[in-house]
């Protein structure tokens, strides 16, 4: 769409301007129509930005932020290299135009892909009455198109597990809130599914354990000081009742 209002733009300039210059952006890996770059994490973009006339000095902005450089880089044609791509540049635009005039203008958008980060198995370890929380990153782009959770090979009951599942854009979690030996002992696995990069899968070996009895240490010790006070006002009550009683006998 940018690139077309452009053309048009300096087909308009072409008919009034008696000078128009040609004004490009070239890229590797290359922009598609709409100027985006598909682009690998942690791999390389460079843009090259040109204009016909060799005195004209160049600008680059990233998101609307000037880039700084070098004196020898501006004049006629003008370069920058993102050098590893990381997730933050991802929808970031590039942009060029001439200093003395930003009517002259190109921009590009990267688009930064990376798989899932989900492999290996984790081993987990909860007790019977606990509660199992099992969770996978699924953080891509583009978006995983789907998750799987199975326990012992075959697709995790929710409803006879008492599972809940949570999938998010970043992640996905297997809850049980109430763990039981018999249902949930056993392996589980999380698979991903991504349209560009195939599936992922992380597994849990997961293993119950008994319940132990927690010693509730600050509870007993506030009983045993409500134990401790509750007496020692009966007493001094009693007392007084004594001494009054006494009193009472002397007069
Ligand atoms: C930029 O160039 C266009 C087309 O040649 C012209 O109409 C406009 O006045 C220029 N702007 C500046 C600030 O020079
Ligand atoms: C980025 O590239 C991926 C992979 O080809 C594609 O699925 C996705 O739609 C692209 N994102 C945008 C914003 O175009
Ligand atoms: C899953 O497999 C393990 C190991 O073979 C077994 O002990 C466990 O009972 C199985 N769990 C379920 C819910 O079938």
């Amino acid at each position: 769409m940018k690139l077309i209002l452009r053309t048009s733009l300096l087909h308009l300039l072409l008919c009034c301007a008696t000078h128009v210059f040609s004004f490009n952006i070239v890229a590797d890996p290359a922009a598609n129509s709409e100027g985006l770059i598909e682009v690998e994490l942690e791999t390389t973009v460079s843009l090259s930005c040109g204009v016909d006339d060799a005195e004209k000095e160049l600008v680059w902005l990233r998101n609307g932020v000037t880039v700084t450089l070098k004196e020898e880089n501006k004049k006629g044609r003008s370069s920058v290299c993102v050098s590893p791509v990381i997730h933050d540049d991802n929808d970031a635009t590039f942009t060029c135009h001439i200093k003395e005039n930003s009517t002259f203008e190109a921009s590009v958008t990267l688009n930064v892909t990376y798989p899932p980060e989900l492999s290996g198995s984790e081993e987990v370890t909860v007790e019977e009455e606990a509660e199992l929380v099992l969770r996978c990153d699924i953080w891509a782009n583009p978006p995983v198109s789907s998750v799987v959770w199975v326990q012992n090979g075959s697709l995790v009951d929710l409803l006879a597990g008492g599972f809940i599942v949570n999938t998010d854009g970043h992640a996905s979690e297997l809850r049980a809130t109430k763990v039981e030996r018999s249902l949930h002992v056993g392996t589980y696995q999380c698979t991903a599914h991504s349209s560009k990069y195939g599936a992922f899968t992380k597994t849990f070996p997961v293993t119950v354990t008994d319940k132990t009895i927690k010693f509730p240490l600050m509870p007993m010790i506030a009983g045993i000081v409500v134990v401790f006070l509750t007496a020692l006002l009966a007493f001094v009550s009693r007392w007084r009742t004594i001494v009054k009683v006494t009193h009472k006998t002397c007069t």
